[in-house]
C-alpha cells in the first residue's frame, strides 16, 4: 500500500524536483500539494505547483493555497536565488488546473481528521506556516499525523539566509518552534546533509539526456546553482528539498541521529537558529532524527531513474 503524503511547498526549483520525485514514485500517495509564502510570494508558488504538476501530466492532483505571511513576522522571499517567479529556468506555460477553492489549512485539518489515524506524512519543504496554523486552529490532528518528514534547520552548516539560520526556519520561526515542540514524530533534512548533495554537471548532464522533462530539470538546476556556486565556491548547488522525498523512498540513502531541536525565537542575532543538540550535552528530551549525512551517488540514480519514469 502507497504511504499517503502532503506536501507543503514553496516551488522554488529545488522543490519542484521533489514534487516530481514524489509523482514518479510508485511508493507514494500524493493527497494533495499545499502553498506556502517562501521563495516567492503565494501567488507564485500556487501557480508554480500547478506548473510542475501539468509538467508531469498529473492535473489529477489537487493543489491548494495556504498562508501568504509567517505567523508574526513579515514575509522573506528568496528571488535572488530561484528568480522573480520562483521557477525561473525554461518558461513552462501557465497553467489551466484549477486551484481547489479549499485553503491549505483546512485541507490539512480535514484529510488528518478523516484519514485513518497516524497513516498521513506531512512533508514540508518550505517555511512551517501553513503546518503550524493547523495545529494551533486544530491541536486534536497534531496526535493523528504519522510523522513529519520536513526540509529545513541546520547544525556543523549553521545557515544560509544569516550566519545563524537556514531559510524555511528563518522565515517563520514560530511556526517551526510549534512544529518542533509538538511531539509529533519529525524526521529534519537540515543544510548538513542537503550540502552533500550538490548538483554536479555530470549530474545536470544526465538529467538533460533524460527528454523534455530532464531537460526542464536541467533548466532549473542550471539557474538554482549559480547562487549557492558563487557563495560557496562549490562544483553545484545543494538540492535541499528532493532529500525529503528520497528518505521516504529510500532511507538507507541517510545517516542521522536522534536528537533534541529547539528553534530559537528571542534573539534577532539568532532568530531562527535550529539549536541542535548533536553532542547530547543538554538533557533535553529527543524530539527528532535529525539527518548528518546522504549516499549522494545513490540519491542522484534514484532522482535520475525516477524522473525517466515521468
Ligand atoms: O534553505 C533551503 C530551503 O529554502 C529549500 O526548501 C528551498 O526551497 C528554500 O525554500
Ligand atoms: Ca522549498
Amino acid at each position: 500500500m502507497a504511504r499517503k503524503i502532503i506536501i507543503d511547498t514553496d516551488p522554488g526549483q529545488d522543490d519542484a524536483v521533489a514534487i516530481l520525485l514524489a509523482l514518479a514514485s510508485p511508493e507514494l500517495e500524493v493527497l494533495g500539494i499545499t502553498c506556502v509564502a517562501g521563495n516567492v510570494p503565494l501567488s507564485y508558488t500556487t501557480t508554480n505547483a500547478r506548473k510542475i504538476c501539468e509538467l508531469a501530466k498529473r492535473t489529477d492532483i489537487r493543489v491548494f493555497a495556504g498562508c501568504d505571511r509567517p505567523l508574526r513576522r513579515k514575509l522573506v522571499t528568496a528571488e535572488y536565488v530561484h528568480g522573480k517567479t520562483g521557477l525561473d529556468g525554461v518558461e513552462l506555460p501557465a497553467p489551466t488546473m484549477a486551484l481547489q477553492d479549499q485553503h491549505a489549512v483546512d485541507f490539512l485539518i480535514e484529510t488528518l481528521r478523516t484519514e485513518p489515524e497516524g497513516s498521513v506524512t506531512l512533508v514540508p519543504i518550505g517555511p512551517l506556516t501553513n503546518i503550524a496554523t493547523a495545529m494551533q486552529r486544530a491541536p486534536d490532528i497534531i496526535g493523528r499525523i504519522g510523522q513529519i518528514v520536513l526540509m529545513g534547520g541546520a547544525y556543523f552548516e549553521v545557515g544560509n539566509v544569516t550566519p545563524a539560520a537556514e531559510f524555511n526556519i528563518y522565515v517563520d520561526p514560530q511556526a517551526a518552534e510549534i512544529v518542533f515542540r509538538s511531539g509529533v514524530d519529525l524526521v529534519v533534512m537540515p543544510l548538513d546533509v542537503t550540502h552533500k548533495a550538490l548538483t554536479t554537471r555530470p549530474r545536470i548532464e544526465a538529467f538533460r539526456a533524460l527528454g523534455h522533462i530532464g531537460e526542464v530539470v536541467a533548466s532549473w538546476t542550471d539557474f538554482f546553482e549559480r547562487f549557492d556556486m558563487e557563495k560557496y565556491g562549490s562544483e553545484g548547488a545543494p538540492l535541499h528539498d528532493p532529500c525529503t522525498i528520497a528518505w521516504l523512498i529510500a532511507p538507507d540513502l541517510f545517516t542521522g541521529r536522534r536528537i533534541n531541536v529547539e528553534i530559537e525565537t528571542a534573539s534577532e542575532l539568532t532568530m531562527g537558529m535550529t539549536v541542535a543538540d548533536w553532542w547530547g550535552v543538554t538533557k533535553r528530551p529527543a524530539n527528532a532524527l535529525f539527518i548528518g549525512s546522504i549516499d549522494d551517488d545513490g540519491f542522484y540514480t534514484l532522482l535520475t531513474e525516477r524522473i525517466a519514469t515521468l
